[in-house]
């Protein structure tokens, strides 16, 4: 691609939801309001297409909470997902696929990794092509658009708000708005929006349901907690901050970190923030542990890192049930 796989080899995590998770176990209910996202971009793995039913087919532990389908990007003409309009039937398997997560409770939302400039200019043509993005966030029964600007340049902070304002207004209330700034951004260090989150924060924090902060690309670092406490000194609440993360070394931004050692920077994090927001995975398709024959695991790892409370198999397959909030 062009310009945005150079966007996306400074992307980070990725992600979404305000959720909570709540009783896996149907005597003692365990409940936790972390959120366990997969970014999904790679759709086909090559020729083989790359299928997220095993994250509620039993296989897994139907931990996760969001997922978050991009990289699409927008210009004058359309939306894509890709290399593709997302109108393009190569995503025919996609949609049935995002329905059935669904129906089990798994929010879905689209990423937007772009530099968001289209949406400048005057209400005419704003309104234009925003409706790119409407049409696709209706067609394809969305609930919630995750907003990834990686152009300093490109929108000042009003268009972020007149994006946001109009999402909220044609979306309704419990519409997921979330953001997937650089790490550093969060913490009042370097960026790529081109505007300060703080001021976002203070203006529109009520409409933007939590932050995916890629911690990777050399804009944060998940093998210690001290890039989080600075995002939380900078004023931050933690139930607002997910903590994105590369799932393989191979995917794009330099930055992964070992599972285990990322585990220890989450129990540190979850022990000094009982309200931890939870992670993200950049991207699902070849997580580790498992990569690509078992990308699964990768959520059932970082659950029991979190302490999220699974249960037994058993009892998960029986009376699990996730609940959401927005
Ligand atoms: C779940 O999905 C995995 C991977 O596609 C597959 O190997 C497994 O057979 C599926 N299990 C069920 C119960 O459908
Ligand atoms: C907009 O994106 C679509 C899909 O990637 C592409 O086919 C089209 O040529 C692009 N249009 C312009 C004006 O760049
Ligand atoms: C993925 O592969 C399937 C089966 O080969 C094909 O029908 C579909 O068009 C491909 N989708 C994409 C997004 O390339
Ligand atoms: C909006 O901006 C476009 C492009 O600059 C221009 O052609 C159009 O006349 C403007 N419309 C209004 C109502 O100002
Ligand atoms: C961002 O905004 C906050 C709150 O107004 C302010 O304290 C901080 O200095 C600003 N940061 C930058 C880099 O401008
Ligand atoms: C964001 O980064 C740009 C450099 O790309 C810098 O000029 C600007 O001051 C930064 N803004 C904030 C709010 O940190
Ligand atoms: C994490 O450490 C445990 C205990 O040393 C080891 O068994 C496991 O393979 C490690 N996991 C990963 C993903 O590196």
């Amino acid at each position: 691609m062009t310009n945005s796989q150079s966007f996306a080899t400074r992307l980070f995590g990725l992600t979404i939801l305000i959720s909570t998770l709540s009783g896996f176990i149907s005597a003692t209910p365990a409940t936790t309001d972390k959120k366990i996202i997969y970014y999904h971009s790679t759709i086909n793995n090559t020729d083989t297409p790359v299928s997220l039913l095993p994250l509620i087919n039993g296989t897994s532990d139907q931990v996760v909470t969001n997922i978050i389908i991009g990289q699409m990007h927008l210009n004058t003409t359309g939306l894509s997902l890709n290399d593709d309009l997302i109108s393009s039937p190569k995503f025919d398997r996609l949609w049935p696929e995002v329905a059935q997560l669904q129906q089990k409770n798994i929010k879905v939302s689209a990423m937007l990794l772009d530099k968001y400039n289209v949406l400048k200019g005057n209400q005419t043509v704003f309104d234009e092509h925003y409706a790119f993005l409407h049409d696709a966030l209706k067609a394809h029964n969305f609930d919630g658009f995750d907003i990834d600007d990686e152009d300093p340049t490109a929108l000042p902070i009003q268009g972020i708000e007149r994006l946001i304002d109009r999402l909220r207004q044609d979306f309704g209330p419990d519409f997921l708005i979330s953001m997937s700034p650089v790490a550093s951004a969060l913490a009042g260090g370097s960026n790529l929006s081109g505007f300060n989150y703080t001021t976002l924060e203070q203006q529109r924090g009520k409409d933007i349901a939590w932050y995916n902060a890629q911690f990777y690309g050399g804009w944060g670092d998940a093998s210690t907690p001290d890039g989080y406490d600075a995002i939380v000194n900078n004023g931050f609440s933690p139930d607002r901050v997910v903590m994105g993360l590369l799932t393989n070394p191979s995917n794009a931004g330099s930055g992964f970190v070992d599972l285990n050692t990322t585990k220890a920077t989450l129990q540190t994090l979850t022990s000094k923030y009982p309200q931890f927001a939870g992670v993200a995975g950049w991207e699902y398709f070849n997580s580790l542990p498992g990569g690509t024959q078992a990308p699964w695991q990768w959520s059932e790892f970082f659950a029991q890192a979190l302490g999220v409370n699974t249960g037994s198999q058993s009892s998960k397959r029986s009376t699990r049930a996730v609940a959401f909030k927005a």
